[in-house]
């Protein structure tokens, strides 16, 4: 039973298997250009991470799925991409500069810094010293990662990195309201990067200090009613999303914050939490906060009978990172020969390779460029012509390509080619002029 093997001070998970699994995702990620380290060549910088080929895609996957079924499938939501630096009175305002804070304490024998929330990451941290450890007190840290904008050092204005990409959003309430038609209940949606003084970055890319997050700000009349039925609407499309793609329904959640851990702008909170193999983890978490923004930004909703009020805010706030990286777990699988990430196909960075049989052959090799160049036009297609056909296949299956075509002799004569699924590793003979359709549809 070496799965349950307990490692104690693991990085990564309590047991062996857990410990491994995400190894193993740390080196593909690295090995075929998911995810590499940030500034790498001169030492890293905690808490960065850069995405790859093929992560770039992924991600680039998950934020068009996640638009076209917040956005482009919806009447009442609409798009919008604020700037990640504004004016630093909006984080005063918003009560950031204030309330956007970490308790931390300090080990007093090696002066590492960990969330004093975090009693697990304590008490791991206390099984590295022989000695009695001593913490000190708690002090508040806050998050909002500072920047100084302006040519000449002493006019320079300072001000903060996005801490959440929210008040982008709230910001713009009156100018969505006027430049377009939305009444309430309408939201607003937007992808894009925020930046947080983490402490204890970790996890690999879980807890970063540069991330991106996909949310929407749902305006809803100001009742509790209202507010509660979109709040109960909205936390089932969240979670029917993720399952949607593929990810595996028992290894979700929802967990409700308790009255003590909810952000300042929250009256109620429930976080979507995947059983990462470092535990139950949050990657998507579904706010009612009120009028809060609106109210602090002094801002407000007249309704077409002329009545003015302060709409409320169900907010669902998803990471693209921590649900790259949780897609990726969920989709890893090995046996004896192989190892593959069964992706749903959406989310694949390519969709289909295309390999001639024999690489010197000219005749193979001709028409199977043909049907790469022709393939691309649709789909992300991958090109491999090196080494042997298992080889390829294997390659492709660590990158997730749900499908693989192979140009043989046969092809010259007959204009079919072999395909071959991912999951299943069968293959089909199909016809070139059916290749684009068979993809398609499946796509679809
Ligand atoms: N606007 C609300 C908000 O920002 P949050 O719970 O602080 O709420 C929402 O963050 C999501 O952003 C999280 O569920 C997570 O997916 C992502 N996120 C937050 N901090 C992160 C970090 N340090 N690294 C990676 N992703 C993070």
């Amino acid at each position: 039973m070496e799965e349950n093997k307990s490692v104690g001070n693991s990085p990564f998970g309590k047991t062996q298997g857990e410990q491994d699994k995400m190894e193993k995702i740390v080196a593909l990620a690295k090995r075929r250009g998911f995810i590499y380290p940030g500034s790498e060549i001169y030492g890293g910088l905690t808490g960065t991470w850069d995405y790859g080929p093929l992560g770039v895609l992924l991600k680039q996957n998950i934020k068009q799925e996640w638009w076209k079924s917040m956005v482009q499938l919806r009447n009442d939501v609409v798009g919008l991409d604020a700037a990640i630096m504004m004016n630093p009175t909006v984080w005063e305002a918003s009560g950031h500069v204030n309330a956007f804070t970490d308790p931390l304490v300090e080990c007093k024998i090696c002066h590492i810094r960990v969330r004093a929330d975090k009693k697990d990451e304590i008490s791991e941290h206390e099984k590295t010293h022989k000695d009695k450890t001593e913490w000190t007190e708690p002090r508040k840290f806050n998050l909002l990662v500072k920047a100084y904008l302006g040519v000449l050092e002493q006019e320079q204005t300072e001000l903060y990195l996005r801490g959440e990409i929210t008040q982008g959003a709230f910001v713009n309430f009156e100018n969505v309201v006027s430049s377009t038609r939305v009444k309430i209940p309408f939201g607003i949606a937007q992808i894009g990067k925020a930046f947080r003084n983490e402490i204890t970055p970790g996890n690999f890319t879980y807890r970063s200090r540069e991330f991106e997050q996909m949310e929407l700000e749902f305006f809803v009349e100001p009742n509790d009613a209202e507010a509660d039925k979109w709040f109960e609407y909205w936390k089932k499309e969240r979670l029917d999303w993720y399952k949607s793609l593929g990810m595996s329904a028992d290894k979700l959640r929802f967990r409700k914050h308790e009255d003590t851990e909810r952000a300042h702008y929250a009256k109620s909170a429930e976080d979507i939490e995947y059983e990462a193999p470092f535990g139950w983890s949050e990657f998507e978490g579904i706010h009612n906060r009120g009028d809060y923004d609106l109210k602090a930004h002094g801002l407000g909703y007249i309704d077409e009978d002329g009545k003015k009020f302060t709409p409320w805010v169900i907010e669902t706030s998803g990471g693209v990172d921590r649900s790259a990286l949780f897609f990726l777990l969920d989709s890893y699988r090995e046996d004896e020969k192989r190892v593959w990430l069964s992706l749903n196909p959406k989310l694949a960075p390519f969709k289909v390779a295309v390999f001639p049989l024999l690489g010197n052959k000219p005749d193979l090799i001709n028409k199977a460029r043909s049907i790469y160049d022709s393939l691309k036009t649709h789909f992300m297609t991958a090109w491999d012509d090196r080494g042997n056909i298992g080889k390829r296949y294997l390659s492709q299956d660590e990158a997730g390509t749900p499908w693989c075509v192979t140009v043989d002799f046969e092809s010259l004569d007959d204009d079919t080619v072999t395909i071959r699924d991912r999951d299943t590793a069968k293959q089909e003979r199909v016809k070139i002029e059916e290749l684009k359709n068979f993809i398609s549809s499946k796509l679809a």
